[in-house]
């Protein structure tokens, strides 16, 4: 359930009519809607109340400090995976005893950032990762919180792009060999192993992945504690899938009663890393058309955010539902690609869709943009980033301002000698 509604034929985020922060803000630009985000996460919170837990909230989705500083509010902690990431987390006001740092290419200076800072603990996914972690944190004289992230060996069926749980992927340390990696960080005196970490793959629209991936899971732990390894923290992951357009995920509820009875004897505190789930129909993303185009074979709508604003429609093939933001009786339906203004043929939100038609000037809202939006946007055509905005009941705020000219070129120095 999300907060975008129409009243009357025009599209608010709870009380504030968009065509007005349009207005004012300019497009395009991102949008959130508070009541929408604080209910995800109380969703999902309470869903697992059974069972100790912490959300360390996927930063990767979206990194906005504000919207960080929201869930940190909220009880909520990070899941970060590179330096920059935990250095937002930091500053946003995220404890550091509520950050997970996971990735496969952490590299030195990212280690002694986060174990300066001290955070929860360190998902590692390589031994030789182990290894320099161990070094790293003897140089320090401290000791680094570890859980190895195990590979499951389980499909998500979701897009190949975003399924990490198999053999085949980069993520993780197979569930096969799991046992020696966690022989060898005992071995390691600077590692203090705290527990098993695991990340199938995200938009998972059925509860039997996770299923699968915890009982294996479970049973590991099992095999390590016979073995004098405890565990203390079991850390699932994230995945729990969105509706973007007629899919039906579970609703957390639905896979809290699924996972739980694995994970409520395991005296382990659960940790979970949701993102899109949270994030994802909280926010859209506001567009002006600039022109309609008729050629022989096809209707175009060229709006002013193109794939470095979105690039999910361009990177796989993502359905995000598109809006208008004032509805006009009588319109002429079309089936148009909805395009940007990049110089690439892959630039486009949508793709031989049903709409509306659209005049120039009126504004579109693309749907489910909350997560892997923003924090995917590049400045590609040296297009500054859009802006984000918050809405909270009748109040809004700038949360990122749009991005200037001067912002491309910031660090950039030409050589006198050229
Ligand atoms: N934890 C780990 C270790 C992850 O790798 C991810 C996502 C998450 C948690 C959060 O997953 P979520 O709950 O959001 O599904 N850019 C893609 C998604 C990439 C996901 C990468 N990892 C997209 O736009 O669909």
């Amino acid at each position: 359930m999300h907060h975008f509604h129409y009243r009357g034929e025009d599209l608010y985020c709870e009380e504030v009519p968009i065509s007005a922060l349009a207005d004012e803000v300019g497009t395009p630009f991102y949008l959130y809607s508070h009541a929408t985000l604080t209910r995800h996460f109380r969703v999902f919170d309470e869903a697992f109340q059974e069972v100790p837990h912490l959300i360390c909230f996927a930063v990767k989705a979206n990194a906005n400090l504000a919207i960080l500083r929201l869930f940190a509010t909220m009880g909520g902690g990070a899941d970060v995976v590179s330096g920059g990431e935990l250095f937002r987390a930091l500053h946003a006001g995220i404890p550091p005893e509520r950050i997970v740092f996971a990735g496969v290419g952490k590299h030195r200076e990212e280690m002694r950032e986060a174990l300066k800072a001290d955070i929860l603990m360190f998902n590692a996914e390589s031994s030789q990762e182990l290894r320099l972690l161990n070094q790293v944190a003897g140089e320090m004289g401290t000791v680094a919180r570890v859980a190895v992230r195990v590979n499951p060996d389980v499909d998500p069926k979701t897009h190949p792009y975003i399924s990490t749980g198999l053999k085949k992927t980069k993520f993780g340390i197979d569930i096969s060999i799991a046992l020696e990696e966690y022989q060898l960080a005992q071995t390691l005196s600077h590692i203090a192993i705290v527990g098993v970490h695991t990340h199938i793959g995200s938009q998972i629209t059925d509860v039997s992945p996770f299923v699968d991936s915890l009982t294996r899971i479970a049973e590991l732990i099992h095999e390590l504690r016979t073995r004098g390894i405890d565990i203390r923290y079991l850390d699932v992951g994230g995945g729990l899938g969105i509706p973007y357009g007629d899919e039906t995920p579970p609703h957390p509820t639905e896979m809290a009663r699924a996972v739980i009875p694995i994970l409520k004897d395991l005296g382990c505190t659960i940790l979970f890393e949701p993102g899109r789930v949270i994030v994802g129909n909280a926010g859209i993303l506001v567009t002006r058309v600039l022109y309609t185009k008729r050629t022989p074979t096809k209707d175009f709508v060229i709006v002013d955010a193109g794939m470095n604003d979105l690039i999910r429609p361009s990177l796989y093939g993502s359905y995000h539902a598109i809006q208008p933001v004032r509805r006009q009786e009588g319109r002429q339906r079309l089936t148009v690609d909805v395009v940007g203004p990049i110089c690439e043929s892959g630039d486009f939100l949508a793709k031989d869709r049903e709409i509306a038609m659209v005049e120039p000037g009126e504004l579109l809202a693309v749907m489910s943009a909350g997560a892997y939006g923003f924090t995917m946007a590049s400045n590609y055509n040296a297009r500054p980033r859009a802006a984000e905005v918050l809405v909270k009941g009748d109040r809004h705020f700038l949360i990122r301002a749009r991005e200037r000219y001067e912002d491309l070129i910031r660090g950039e120095v030409v050589p006198d000698d050229l």
